[in-house]
C-alpha cells in the first residue's frame, strides 16, 4: 500500500447527521520508535504490546454543514467538559488527513472522549485518542463507501491515527503491532501498524503490564521535542540500525518464549531511549530519583528469585512492569511490598495485553 491508496474515493449523498463511538488502547513499545522525518513516518521501526484497560472511549457525532466551506467545525469534551486546550492539536489533525477523509470538512463534529486511566497521570493520551478519533472517523467513511474491505478499513485507521501521533497506529488491533518497515516481517509499513502475525509463544498471549506512577505530572519534555533531537543526534543512525536488528531478534524471542532473552532485550531498549535523551543537545535525564529506586529492586527481585518480571519505559519516569499472568501472583505482592512506596499516592495501574480498537454501539 502506499499513500494514495488511502486518498478518498468519490462519495455518494453524504448523510445529514449520525453518530459513531470507538474504544481504543494505548499502547507499550518493546522496540522503541524515537526520531521520525516528514509527514510522521518512522526513522525505525518498533513493535508494541497492545494494551487492554487502559483505554479512550470516543464518541463523534456529525452534523451536514448547512453551507460547506473550507474550515474545520468541531468541539471537543474531555471527561464531560468542553475542552478548548485540546483544539489545536486536533485541528492540525484535521488539516494533515483532509485528503484521505475529505468529507471532515462537510460535517460540524461534536467529540466527546474520556480515558479509562485518570488524565494527570503521565501515561500518555495519545495514542488511545488519536486511535480512537481515526477509528470513528473511519466508520462514518465506511458509511459512505460500505463495500470498503475489513482489512483496509483498520488499515486505513491506523494510517490516519499514525498522521495524528506516531505511536497511535500501533493502537488499532492485537496483540503485538509493527510499525515501520522491516525485511523480515512481511506487510510491514512506515505509513501504518501491521498486526505481528508471526507465531508467538503462548506466555505471550496475556503478558502483564503493570504501570507504576511515580509522575504524574506533564511530561518534561513532548515527544515532539524528543523526536527532533535525533536529527543530527551524535548516535542516531547506530540508534536506528540497533532498532531494526532488536526487532529481528526480538521476533526469534517472541517464537521461542526465552524469557531471560526477552528481559534483556526489553530493559536494554528502555534504557537506550533514556540513552538518547541523556546524549542529546539539549540534554535531558526523564527518570526520577524514584524510577531508578524501582528498577534496582526489580533487579534485587530477579536475582534473589527465579522471577522474570522486567521494566519498560516510555519518555517519561513512570515504569512499566512486564511479566507473565503465571506469576501475577508473587509479582503483585512484590509491587505492594516494595514499589508502591516509590509511586506518587501508591498509585498504580494493572494492565496487559489486549485485542485493540473495539466498536461501542452505545443506542441502547
Ligand atoms: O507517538 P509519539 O510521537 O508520542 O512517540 C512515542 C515514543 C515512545 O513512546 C517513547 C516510544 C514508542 O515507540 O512508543
Amino acid at each position: 500500500m502506499t499513500t494514495n491508496d488511502f486518498i478518498a474515493q468519490a462519495y455518494g449523498p453524504l448523510p445529514s447527521e449520525g453518530s459513531v463511538t470507538w474504544k481504543t488502547p494505548s499502547n507499550i513499545a518493546l522496540v522503541k520508535y524515537w526520531g521520525k522525518r516528514n509527514p510522521q513516518l518512522p526513522e525505525n521501526p518498533s513493535i508494541s504490546f497492545t494494551l487492554d484497560n487502559c483505554h479512550t472511549l470516543t464518541t463523534v457525532t456529525y452534523q451536514k454543514k448547512d453551507v460547506a466551506d473550507s474550515s474545520f467545525s468541531f468541539d471537543i469534551f474531555f471527561e464531560g467538559a468542553l475542552n478548548e486546550a485540546f483544539k489545536p492539536k486536533i485541528e492540525k489533525f484535521f488539516e494533515r488527513i483532509q485528503d484521505y477523509v475529505p468529507f471532515v470538512k462537510d460535517y460540524h463534529f461534536t467529540i466527546a472522549s474520556e480515558n479509562s486511566f485518570p488524565h494527570s497521570s503521565g501515561i500518555a493520551s495519545s495514542a488511545s485518542g488519536m486511535s480512537a478519533l481515526s477509528m470513528c472517523l473511519m466508520s462514518i467513511e465506511k458509511e459512505l463507501l460500505p463495500d470498503m474491505e475489513s482489512a483496509y478499513f483498520y488499515q486505513k485507521g491506523s494510517f490516519l491515527a499514525r498522521l495524528g501521533s506516531g505511536s497511535a497506529c500501533r493502537s488499532v488491533k492485537g496483540r503485538l503491532v509493527v510499525w515501520g518497515a522491516h525485511p523480515e516481517i512481511s506487510e510491514s509499513s512506515d505509513l501504518y501498524g501491521v498486526p505481528f502475525t508471526d507465531e508467538i509463544a503462548p506466555v505471550f498471549f496475556d503478558y502483564q503490564d503493570t504501570i507504576l506512577l511515580v509522575d504524574k505530572g506533564e511530561k518534561q519534555v513532548s515527544s515532539t521535542v524528543g523526536h527532533e533531537l535525533m536529527h543530527g543526534h551524535p548516535f542516531a543512525e547506530k540508534r536506528f540500525q540497533q532498532a531494526t536488528e532488536n526487532l529481528s531478534k526480538l521476533k526469534a524471542i517472541l517464537k521461542s518464549g526465552n524469557l531471560s532473552e526477552f528481559v534483556a532485550l526489553v530493559e536494554s531498549e528502555a534504557l537506550t531511549l533514556h540513552a538518547m535523551m541523556m546524549t542529546s543537545h539539549p540534554y535531558f535525564i526523564l527518570m526520577k530519583p524514584n524510577t531508578l529506586k524501582i528498577l534496582s529492586k526489580i533487579w534485587a527481585f530477579r536475582a534473589a528469585t527465579d522471577s522474570q518480571v522486567c521494566f519498560t519505559l516510555d519518555a517519561g519516569a513512570n515504569v512499566h512492569l512486564l511479566y507473565p499472568k503465571q506469576e501475577l501472583v508473587t509479582v503483585r505482592q512484590f509491587i505492594k511490598d516494595e514499589l508502591l512506596e516509590f509511586c506518587q499516592n501508591h498509585h498504580a495501574i494493572h494492565d496487559k495485553v489486549g485485542n485493540g480498537a473495539e466498536q461501542m454501539d452505545l443506542s441502547n
